[in-house]
């Protein structure tokens, strides 16, 4: 297997990561009861470093979403593959994803729960590609924007393989 090219190292993404959760508790602290929602399963390691960077009372709710596609290309047809498991209405959520591509995912995601009726939704991804932008997606916390490169590691795949680099590489050629 290859050993992709270090895009952000820990502790670039630790320094970012930990900005972003004081920005998040700074803009979250007159609200209530958070509900923090990782799709999985790109966000996963993304997610337990941001929330302990969370000093706000919240709740975890899993969401599990695959677009449907060849490779490396999202085909924008998406499914939920596990569902929350309780209620959002009139709840504050925020959806923590690993990497905003073409958007097709997330406006998917967020026409759906807006049927379920929550408070707000805001969303943080840890990386956005603009060159591959379909359709725009409002990012409310970004933590880093990346060219047209196919990053793995730090939760992120490819084929499955490279969740567990501490770091986000770019497999050279993708
Ligand atoms: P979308 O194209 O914005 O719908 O992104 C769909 C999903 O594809 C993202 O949530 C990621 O899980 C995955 N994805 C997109 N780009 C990459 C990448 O560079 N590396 C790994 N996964 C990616
Ligand atoms: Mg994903």
């Amino acid at each position: 297997m290859l050993k992709p090219r270090v895009l952000f190292d820990a502790a670039t993404l630790a320094a970012r990561v930990q900005a972003l959760g004081a920005q998040i508790t700074h803009d979250y602290r007159d609200v209530g009861d958070l509900v923090v929602v990782p799709i999985l399963k790109g966000s996963f390691l993304f997610a337990s470093d941001l929330i302990r960077h969370i000093d706000h009372p919240l709740s975890v709710e899993f969401l599990g979403l695959r677009s449907y596609g060849a490779g490396t290309e999202s085909s924008g047809v998406v499914q939920i593959t596990y569902d929350l498991t309780t209620p959002i209405m009139g709840k504050d959520v925020l959806i923590v994803e690993d990497i905003v591509d073409t958007g097709l995912s997330m406006q998917y995601l967020f026409e759906n729960l807006a049927t379920r009726r929550p408070r707000s939704v805001k969303l943080c991804a840890l990386m956005q590609k603009p060159a591959r932008t379909r359709v725009k997606v409002d990012i409310d916390y970004l933590g880093f924007t990346i060219d047209d490169h196919f990053v793995v590691g730090y939760g992120l795949d490819f084929d499955e393989k490279y969740r567990n680099l501490p770091y986000i590489g770019v497999i050279e050629g993708g």
